[in-house]
Protein backbone atom coordinates (compact mmCIF):
# COMPACT_ATOMS: atom_id res chain seq x y z
CA UNK A 1 0.00 0.00 0.00
CA UNK A 2 2.40 2.44 0.99
CA UNK A 3 4.50 1.45 -2.25
CA UNK A 4 1.64 2.17 -4.57
CA UNK A 5 1.33 5.45 -3.12
CA UNK A 6 4.78 6.49 -3.17
CA UNK A 7 4.51 5.82 -7.07
CA UNK A 8 0.67 8.10 -6.86
CA UNK A 9 2.50 10.61 -5.56
CA UNK A 10 5.39 10.55 -7.82
CA UNK A 11 2.75 9.98 -10.30
CA UNK A 12 1.03 13.41 -9.02
CA UNK A 13 4.29 15.20 -8.86
CA UNK A 14 5.23 14.30 -12.58
CA UNK A 15 2.52 15.49 -13.49
CA UNK A 16 2.27 18.59 -11.68
CA UNK A 17 5.75 19.32 -12.71
CA UNK A 18 4.84 18.61 -16.32
CA UNK A 19 1.95 21.06 -16.65
CA UNK A 20 4.09 23.77 -14.65
CA UNK A 21 7.01 23.21 -16.81
CA UNK A 22 4.67 23.92 -20.09
CA UNK A 23 2.60 26.91 -18.80
CA UNK A 24 6.22 28.38 -17.81
CA UNK A 25 7.51 27.18 -20.99
CA UNK A 26 10.46 29.43 -22.33
CA UNK A 27 8.77 31.19 -24.77
CA UNK A 28 10.63 31.81 -27.75
CA UNK A 29 13.20 34.03 -26.50
CA UNK A 30 10.90 36.31 -24.64
CA UNK A 31 11.88 37.63 -21.00
CA UNK A 32 9.20 38.32 -18.56
CA UNK A 33 10.09 39.04 -15.01
CA UNK A 34 8.79 40.60 -11.94
CA UNK A 35 10.56 43.20 -9.24
CA UNK A 36 10.59 40.60 -6.80
CA UNK A 37 12.54 38.12 -8.70
CA UNK A 38 15.08 40.81 -10.32
CA UNK A 39 15.84 42.05 -6.54
CA UNK A 40 16.64 38.71 -5.49
CA UNK A 41 18.60 38.26 -8.13
CA UNK A 42 20.52 40.84 -7.36
CA UNK A 43 20.79 40.43 -3.65
CA UNK A 44 22.82 37.28 -4.72
CA UNK A 45 24.75 39.40 -7.39
CA UNK A 46 26.06 42.22 -5.20
CA UNK A 47 26.66 39.81 -1.94
CA UNK A 48 23.92 42.24 0.58
CA UNK A 49 23.14 39.88 3.20
CA UNK A 50 20.18 37.64 2.91
CA UNK A 51 17.97 39.55 6.02
CA UNK A 52 18.25 42.49 3.55
CA UNK A 53 16.18 40.41 0.96
CA UNK A 54 13.23 40.12 3.21
CA UNK A 55 12.89 44.20 3.77
CA UNK A 56 13.02 44.62 0.01
CA UNK A 57 10.03 41.66 -0.78
CA UNK A 58 8.37 43.91 1.52
CA UNK A 59 8.71 46.72 -0.96
CA UNK A 60 10.46 48.74 1.38
CA UNK A 61 13.79 50.27 0.53
CA UNK A 62 15.87 52.42 3.06
CA UNK A 63 17.95 55.20 1.71
CA UNK A 64 21.55 53.72 1.67
CA UNK A 65 23.94 53.42 -0.59
CA UNK A 66 24.01 49.70 -0.57
CA UNK A 67 19.86 49.43 -1.36
CA UNK A 68 20.14 52.52 -4.03
CA UNK A 69 22.81 50.37 -5.99
CA UNK A 70 20.38 46.91 -5.41
CA UNK A 71 17.78 49.38 -6.88
CA UNK A 72 20.37 50.18 -9.78
CA UNK A 73 20.76 46.64 -10.49
CA UNK A 74 17.21 45.55 -10.16
CA UNK A 75 16.46 48.00 -12.68
CA UNK A 76 19.22 47.21 -15.11
CA UNK A 77 17.79 43.62 -14.51
CA UNK A 78 14.34 44.52 -15.63
CA UNK A 79 15.37 47.56 -18.52
CA UNK A 80 13.66 50.12 -16.88
CA UNK A 81 17.45 51.26 -16.14
CA UNK A 82 20.28 52.88 -18.35
CA UNK A 83 22.79 54.76 -17.00
CA UNK A 84 23.59 57.02 -19.68
CA UNK A 85 20.12 57.79 -20.38
CA UNK A 86 18.33 57.42 -16.80
CA UNK A 87 14.96 55.93 -16.43
CA UNK A 88 13.50 54.10 -19.47
CA UNK A 89 9.42 55.05 -18.81
CA UNK A 90 7.88 52.77 -21.36
CA UNK A 91 9.70 50.46 -19.26
CA UNK A 92 9.34 50.94 -15.63
CA UNK A 93 5.66 52.38 -16.33
CA UNK A 94 4.69 48.43 -16.75
CA UNK A 95 5.62 47.54 -13.54
CA UNK A 96 3.70 50.22 -11.68
CA UNK A 97 -0.06 50.33 -11.36
CA UNK A 98 -2.07 53.77 -11.35
CA UNK A 99 -5.36 53.98 -9.05
CA UNK A 100 -7.86 54.08 -11.37
CA UNK A 101 -9.43 57.22 -9.88
CA UNK A 102 -6.11 59.15 -9.98
CA UNK A 103 -5.72 61.08 -13.11
CA UNK A 104 -2.77 62.99 -11.84
CA UNK A 105 -0.16 60.57 -11.63
CA UNK A 106 1.76 60.88 -14.66
CA UNK A 107 1.73 64.69 -14.15
CA UNK A 108 3.23 63.82 -10.01
CA UNK A 109 6.00 61.27 -11.57
CA UNK A 110 6.42 63.84 -14.61
CA UNK A 111 7.52 67.10 -11.67
CA UNK A 112 8.90 64.35 -8.71
CA UNK A 113 11.62 63.60 -11.69
CA UNK A 114 12.12 67.18 -12.86
CA UNK A 115 11.96 68.53 -9.29
CA UNK A 116 15.34 66.53 -8.32
CA UNK A 117 16.54 66.82 -12.32
CA UNK A 118 16.27 63.37 -12.27
CA UNK A 119 15.89 63.53 -16.12
CA UNK A 120 19.15 65.61 -16.84
CA UNK A 121 22.20 62.85 -16.14
CA UNK A 122 24.65 65.72 -15.61
CA UNK A 123 22.66 66.47 -12.68
CA UNK A 124 23.40 63.62 -10.08
CA UNK A 125 26.93 62.42 -10.51
CA UNK A 126 26.21 59.06 -8.77
CA UNK A 127 24.41 56.25 -10.93
CA UNK A 128 22.88 54.04 -7.80
CA UNK A 129 21.31 57.49 -6.16
CA UNK A 130 19.70 58.74 -9.63
CA UNK A 131 18.29 55.38 -9.99
CA UNK A 132 16.86 55.11 -6.20
CA UNK A 133 15.45 58.44 -6.24
CA UNK A 134 13.91 57.85 -10.07
CA UNK A 135 12.13 54.25 -8.96
CA UNK A 136 10.97 56.45 -5.96
CA UNK A 137 9.40 58.97 -7.35
CA UNK A 138 7.40 55.80 -9.63
CA UNK A 139 7.08 53.99 -6.27
CA UNK A 140 5.54 56.96 -4.53
CA UNK A 141 3.92 59.05 -7.32
CA UNK A 142 2.44 57.07 -10.05
CA UNK A 143 1.15 53.85 -8.40
CA UNK A 144 1.47 50.33 -6.53
CA UNK A 145 3.65 48.06 -7.68
CA UNK A 146 2.43 44.88 -9.97
CA UNK A 147 3.27 41.53 -8.76
CA UNK A 148 3.02 39.77 -11.96
CA UNK A 149 6.12 39.17 -14.39
CA UNK A 150 6.27 42.19 -17.27
CA UNK A 151 8.24 42.23 -20.38
CA UNK A 152 11.93 42.96 -20.08
CA UNK A 153 12.93 44.61 -23.68
CA UNK A 154 16.24 43.02 -25.22
CA UNK A 155 19.31 44.60 -24.74
CA UNK A 156 20.82 45.56 -28.15
CA UNK A 157 23.71 42.46 -27.99
CA UNK A 158 20.62 40.23 -27.24
CA UNK A 159 19.09 41.14 -30.28
CA UNK A 160 21.60 40.65 -32.44
CA UNK A 161 22.30 37.24 -30.80
CA UNK A 162 18.27 36.51 -32.16
CA UNK A 163 19.86 37.31 -35.66
CA UNK A 164 22.70 35.56 -35.27
CA UNK A 165 20.48 32.43 -34.41
CA UNK A 166 17.68 32.95 -36.70
CA UNK A 167 20.71 32.87 -39.32
CA UNK A 168 21.85 29.76 -38.31
CA UNK A 169 17.94 28.05 -37.64
CA UNK A 170 17.46 28.72 -41.12
CA UNK A 171 20.62 28.32 -43.13
CA UNK A 172 20.65 31.92 -44.29
CA UNK A 173 22.63 31.84 -47.28
CA UNK A 174 25.78 33.23 -46.92
CA UNK A 175 25.84 32.05 -43.33
CA UNK A 176 27.86 29.78 -41.83
CA UNK A 177 28.91 29.18 -38.34
CA UNK A 178 32.43 28.49 -39.60
CA UNK A 179 33.16 30.53 -42.50
CA UNK A 180 31.38 33.24 -44.84
CA UNK A 181 30.78 32.13 -47.93
CA UNK A 182 30.49 35.99 -50.26
CA UNK A 183 29.12 33.91 -53.35
CA UNK A 184 25.65 33.48 -52.31
CA UNK A 185 22.83 36.51 -52.49
CA UNK A 186 20.61 36.14 -50.31
CA UNK A 187 16.59 36.39 -51.61
CA UNK A 188 14.41 39.17 -51.09
CA UNK A 189 12.20 36.04 -49.03
CA UNK A 190 15.51 35.19 -47.16
CA UNK A 191 15.69 38.44 -45.90
CA UNK A 192 12.36 38.59 -45.21
CA UNK A 193 12.23 35.20 -43.60
CA UNK A 194 15.58 36.21 -41.23
CA UNK A 195 13.65 39.19 -39.93
CA UNK A 196 10.15 37.55 -39.54
CA UNK A 197 12.37 34.96 -37.50
CA UNK A 198 13.88 38.09 -35.25
CA UNK A 199 9.85 39.20 -34.65
CA UNK A 200 8.27 35.88 -34.01
CA UNK A 201 11.65 35.13 -31.92
CA UNK A 202 11.93 38.52 -29.32
CA UNK A 203 7.46 37.84 -29.22
CA UNK A 204 7.34 41.63 -30.65
CA UNK A 205 4.90 39.65 -33.50
CA UNK A 206 2.97 36.90 -34.00
CA UNK A 207 1.78 36.15 -38.05
CA UNK A 208 -1.60 35.70 -36.40
CA UNK A 209 -2.73 38.90 -34.33
CA UNK A 210 0.51 40.85 -35.96
CA UNK A 211 2.84 43.40 -33.92
CA UNK A 212 2.60 43.13 -30.01
CA UNK A 213 2.18 47.06 -29.90
CA UNK A 214 2.61 46.52 -25.81
CA UNK A 215 6.10 44.80 -26.27
CA UNK A 216 7.12 47.00 -29.20
CA UNK A 217 6.38 50.15 -27.02
CA UNK A 218 9.15 49.13 -24.47
CA UNK A 219 11.86 48.00 -26.91
CA UNK A 220 11.62 50.68 -29.59
CA UNK A 221 11.33 53.10 -26.17
CA UNK A 222 11.39 56.91 -26.53
CA UNK A 223 8.13 57.32 -28.44
CA UNK A 224 7.28 60.30 -27.39
CA UNK A 225 3.23 59.99 -27.58
CA UNK A 226 2.34 56.38 -27.10
CA UNK A 227 -1.37 56.38 -28.70
CA UNK A 228 -0.09 58.15 -31.75
CA UNK A 229 3.00 55.29 -31.82
CA UNK A 230 -0.07 52.23 -31.84
CA UNK A 231 -2.24 54.55 -34.21
CA UNK A 232 0.65 54.61 -36.54
CA UNK A 233 2.32 51.60 -36.24
CA UNK A 234 -0.86 49.34 -36.00
CA UNK A 235 -2.51 51.09 -39.18
CA UNK A 236 0.90 50.69 -41.34
CA UNK A 237 0.37 46.78 -40.56
CA UNK A 238 -3.08 46.78 -41.58
CA UNK A 239 -2.43 48.21 -44.75
CA UNK A 240 1.06 46.63 -45.21
CA UNK A 241 -1.18 42.90 -44.60
CA UNK A 242 -3.33 43.99 -46.97
CA UNK A 243 -0.95 43.95 -50.16
CA UNK A 244 1.44 41.09 -48.68
CA UNK A 245 0.54 38.06 -48.97
CA UNK A 246 4.17 36.53 -47.98
CA UNK A 247 4.64 36.31 -44.29
CA UNK A 248 7.99 36.73 -44.77
CA UNK A 249 7.68 39.37 -46.95
CA UNK A 250 5.36 41.13 -44.70
CA UNK A 251 7.69 41.12 -41.78
CA UNK A 252 10.40 42.60 -43.19
CA UNK A 253 8.31 45.04 -44.98
CA UNK A 254 6.55 46.24 -41.46
CA UNK A 255 10.42 46.59 -39.81
CA UNK A 256 11.28 48.96 -42.61
CA UNK A 257 8.28 50.72 -43.48
CA UNK A 258 6.30 50.91 -40.12
CA UNK A 259 8.73 52.78 -37.86
CA UNK A 260 8.91 56.53 -39.87
CA UNK A 261 8.29 58.21 -37.00
CA UNK A 262 11.36 56.74 -35.24
CA UNK A 263 13.34 59.44 -38.37
CA UNK A 264 11.83 62.79 -36.19
CA UNK A 265 11.94 60.67 -32.39
CA UNK A 266 15.10 60.46 -31.59
CA UNK A 267 16.74 57.35 -30.89
CA UNK A 268 12.82 55.94 -31.50
CA UNK A 269 13.94 52.39 -32.91
CA UNK A 270 17.26 52.69 -31.24
CA UNK A 271 17.08 49.18 -30.50
CA UNK A 272 15.81 47.60 -34.17
CA UNK A 273 18.13 49.63 -35.65
CA UNK A 274 20.83 48.17 -33.37
CA UNK A 275 20.04 44.92 -35.30
CA UNK A 276 20.99 46.36 -38.40
CA UNK A 277 24.24 46.96 -37.09
CA UNK A 278 24.28 43.48 -35.38
CA UNK A 279 23.59 42.59 -38.78
CA UNK A 280 26.14 44.08 -40.26
CA UNK A 281 29.46 43.36 -38.11
CA UNK A 282 28.35 39.97 -37.61
CA UNK A 283 25.69 38.23 -38.84
CA UNK A 284 26.30 39.04 -42.41
CA UNK A 285 30.04 40.35 -42.35
CA UNK A 286 30.08 38.21 -45.74
CA UNK A 287 27.26 39.92 -47.54
CA UNK A 288 27.84 43.41 -48.96
CA UNK A 289 26.59 46.62 -47.28
CA UNK A 290 23.63 46.69 -49.42
CA UNK A 291 22.70 43.36 -48.60
CA UNK A 292 22.43 44.17 -44.82
CA UNK A 293 20.86 46.91 -45.27
CA UNK A 294 17.93 45.64 -47.33
CA UNK A 295 16.92 43.66 -43.99
CA UNK A 296 16.04 46.56 -42.15
C1 LIG B 1 18.24 59.98 0.62
O1 LIG B 1 19.36 60.52 1.28
C2 LIG B 1 19.98 61.62 0.62
C3 LIG B 1 21.26 61.98 1.36
O2 LIG B 1 21.08 61.99 2.72
C4 LIG B 1 18.99 62.77 0.52
O3 LIG B 1 19.57 63.86 -0.16
C5 LIG B 1 17.74 62.30 -0.21
O4 LIG B 1 16.77 63.32 -0.25
C6 LIG B 1 17.16 61.07 0.45
N1 LIG B 1 16.08 60.55 -0.39
C7 LIG B 1 14.88 60.25 0.08
C8 LIG B 1 13.89 59.76 -0.91
O5 LIG B 1 14.58 60.36 1.25
C1 LIG C 1 -0.84 62.02 -28.85
O1 LIG C 1 -1.36 61.68 -30.11
C2 LIG C 1 -2.79 61.70 -30.17
C3 LIG C 1 -3.21 61.16 -31.52
O2 LIG C 1 -2.39 61.62 -32.55
C4 LIG C 1 -3.27 63.14 -29.91
O3 LIG C 1 -4.69 63.19 -29.95
C5 LIG C 1 -2.77 63.59 -28.53
O4 LIG C 1 -3.11 64.94 -28.31
C6 LIG C 1 -1.25 63.42 -28.44
N1 LIG C 1 -0.84 63.67 -27.07
C7 LIG C 1 0.16 64.51 -26.78
C8 LIG C 1 0.46 64.63 -25.33
O5 LIG C 1 0.80 65.10 -27.61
Amino acid sequence: MARINVAYIGLVVLLATTVMTASQRYQDCVQKKNIAQAQEECVRYLGIPCARLAVYNDYIYPNDTETQCMVRCMGVNLGWWNDEHGVQEPAIRNFFHPDPEDTQYDRRTYHCLKSQRLDNPASHLDVCDRAYESFRCYYEQYGNIVVTPQFVPLSSLQLSDVVLQCANMLQFPGYSSKKCDDSVKPSERDLGCLARCLLLRTGLYSDQHGPNLDRLYVQCNNYANETRFRETTSTCYRQLKAECPDECILARRFLKECFDEGATVDRASLALSAVADGLAEQVLGCVDEDGVEQVL
